[in-house]
């Protein structure tokens, strides 16, 4: 395929050149003195620090989508092998159980769970567990939406809900990891193995990133923006066979519309999890989640992009540790997120703390140094690191002098205004 792939981007007023290009020299001087303070010697060479879409796979460039069956049928043979070669590698990544189906489905992560809610919900009780914006939003779905008579857990952020009191012979519904809050389970032990209840769990900010315990979940859901930086617009729903079993057994109170159904005549519709997606994907994001999980496989599998994201916000807790201006919005270490790192700033001297988290973040995009870390809209204000695996640990670490460049400039600038 012929294509020059450099994506442009505007760094306070200039052209720069994303990927391994950087801004030039002069104008990087020039604006380390509109901070006043002299700015760290290094910069990030990648400053993508978003939590979705992600930074893609180190030295990504669209020519590596060449193999893509563009302007083919996702339905001919080539189409469906390079779709089921995506499940396949999924599955060997991922370690997802040989018993365990994956299918391909619409809408994204969102599309991926509120299938499953809508299909595999009100044949027991439910409890939903929120500890910040996403696992509201599933709890919207469920209570206001469904209109089933849920138990909601809830913790604020930075916090998570006490696994200990949950019901699991309720179908359970809840976030691996919150990527708003940076807050995440830490492992699947409080989590029965021979619970009565389905486990749902929306894992797209953990899945690659993080071990998950396939024995302890029934439903988990993904999109390819965010671990292994592909494109947006797919989903991943991973069913166990007892989520099998109630889509088999369970007839919904509700309508489902086409893009839901994974069920005909009370029988699995088998074709799903092998490629033959509801409708049509595009081959050309296919192709790109390809060329990450062969990536993946390159570097030595899930264990290695374990380690990544584990070196990546390491780095960042290695910065912030002992500073009295700067925190881990997660309270606990144990659920800390290695993915979504949500950050807050603790200075008293700060007065109002999100115009102050945005202008700071603002710098550091202005400076080309960190691109959307800014903490979520509906989250407490700081900042949030994408620590995920396509992020490498070299750029998390020449970003932190900068936060604190940026910050301390903030100070400055908010002194003056006083
Ligand atoms: C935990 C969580 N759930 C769901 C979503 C929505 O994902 P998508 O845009 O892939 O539907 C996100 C997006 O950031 C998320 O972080």
């Amino acid at each position: 395929m012929a294509c020059n792939f450099f994506l442009r981007e505007s760094f306070g007023g200039a052209k720069a050149i994303s990927g391994t290009r950087r801004p030039n020299a002069a104008l990087h001087s020039w604006k380390a003195n509109i901070m006043g303070k002299t700015a760290p010697a290094a910069r990030p060479a990648n400053p993508r620090f978003s939590s979705g879409p992600c930074a893609k796979i180190p030295n990504f460039s669209l020519d590596m989508l060449a193999d893509a069956p563009l302007g083919r049928s996702h339905r001919a043979a080539v189409g469906k092998a390079k779709l089921a070669e995506a499940i396949d590698l999924t599955r060997d990544v991922l370690g997802v159980p040989a018993d365990y189906r994956i299918g391909i489905v619409p809408a994204s992560d969102t599309g991926a769970v509120e299938m499953a809610l809508w299909s595999l919900l009100g044949a027991r009780k439910v409890e939903m567990l929120a500890w910040e914006s996403f696992g509201e939003g599933w709890v919207t779905d469920v209570v206001k939406q469904l209109k089933l008579d849920a138990v909601v857990r809830k913790a604020d952020y930075g916090k998570i809900v006490d696994f200990a009191e949950v019901d699991f012979d309720n179908d359970v519904v809840f976030t691996w990891n919150g990527t708003t809050s940076g807050v995440r389970v830490p492992n699947g032990d409080a989590i029965p193995a021979d619970r009565a209840g389905l486990t749902i769990c929306d894992a797209t900010s953990a899945a690659f990133a993080m071990e998950l315990p396939f024995d302890k979940l029934d439903v988990v859901t993904f999109s390819w923006q965010k671990v292994l930086g592909g494109e947006g617009a797919h989903g991943v729903l991973i069913l166990s066979p007892r989520a099998v079993e109630r889509l088999e057994s369970h007839t919904p109170a509700w309508p489902l519309p086409k893009i839901f159904r994974m069920t005909k005549g009370g029988k699995l519709i088998e074709g799903i999890f092998k490629g033959e997606t509801i409708n049509t994907p595009s081959m050309l994001c296919v192709e790109d989640y390809l060329v990450a999980l062969k990536w993946a496989q390159s570097l030595g599998g899930r264990k290695a992009l374990v380690a990544r994201a584990e070196a990546n916000a390491k780095a960042v807790r290695g910065f912030i540790a002992g500073k009295d201006w700067i925190a881990d919005l997660a309270e606990d270490p144990a659920t800390a997120s290695t993915t979504s790192v949500c950050l807050k700033f603790t200075d008293p001297r700060i007065r109002d703390g999100a115009a102050f988290a945005k202008a700071v973040a603002k710098r550091l995009e202005k400076e080309g140094v960190a691109l959307d870390a800014g903490a979520y809209r509906d989250a407490p204000p700081g900042l949030r690191i994408w620590c995920g695996s396509t992020v490498e640990t070299a750029d998390v670490a020449a970003l932190m002098p900068w936060i604190e460049h940026a910050f301390e400039a903030e100070i400055e600038a908010q002194a003056e205004v006083a």
